[in-house]
């Protein structure tokens, strides 16, 4: 059986990666899909082709995991897809009122299926949102993310980091 991890991966995490390794161990294929908004393209950190760029990096040494975009209903592209599941990772109770919702409609509107995978503990306090907060005043978020996201959100932020390099440098020299 194959399964759809979707999201906004903006950009992916270890918590989505670690979701991520755990279905790709259940599921025949697992096809990881940026769902965009045309409309909503501003409020993200990483234009789609980025985000995109930077999943094919983080999952090339999953070998049934591919990527894939979508700009419109979710069920609308499960459709699509060949008898597929939507997989999405829970890491908090806080989670939960908001994904059994969306988890409903998208059975009552496409009779889809969702799957819930728990996100490791350590993860659970991570999300894209506060990685983009801590790499924009050039903090450590190598732990956060895999290199692919860390190296993307430094290219973003460079000026930042090579401040805060540079003043870090100056206390151990100082
Ligand atoms: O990573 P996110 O932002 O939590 O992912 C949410 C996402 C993209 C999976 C969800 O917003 C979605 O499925 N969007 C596509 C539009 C859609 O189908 N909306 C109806 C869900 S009720």
């Amino acid at each position: 059986m194959n399964a759809v991890f979707p999201g906004s991966f903006d950009p992916i995490t270890s918590g989505h990666m670690d979701v991520l390794t755990r279905a790709a161990k259940m599921f025949g294929q697992v096809t990881v899909t940026v769902m965009h908004n045309a409309r909503k393209q501003g409020r993200h950190l990483f234009t789609l082709d980025e985000r995109l760029a930077i999943l094919r990096e983080a999952t090339a040494h999953l070998p049934n995991v591919s990527v894939d975009s979508f700009g419109g209903l979710l069920v609308d592209y499960m459709a699509q897809q060949q008898e597929g599941i939507i997989i999405r990772g829970l890491r908090a109770v806080s989670d939960y009122e908001y994904e059994l919702q969306i988890a409903h409609l998208n059975r009552q509107i496409g009779e889809v299926e969702t799957v819930f995978i728990m996100a490791a503990t350590r993860w659970s306090f991570v999300s894209s949102s506060m990685v983009r907060e801590i790499a924009s005043y050039g903090g450590d978020i190598s732990e956060m993310v895999p290199r692919a996201s860390a190296a993307a959100l430094r290219r973003k932020h460079a000026d930042v980091y090579a401040e805060r390099e540079a003043e870090q440098r100056a206390r151990t020299e100082g």
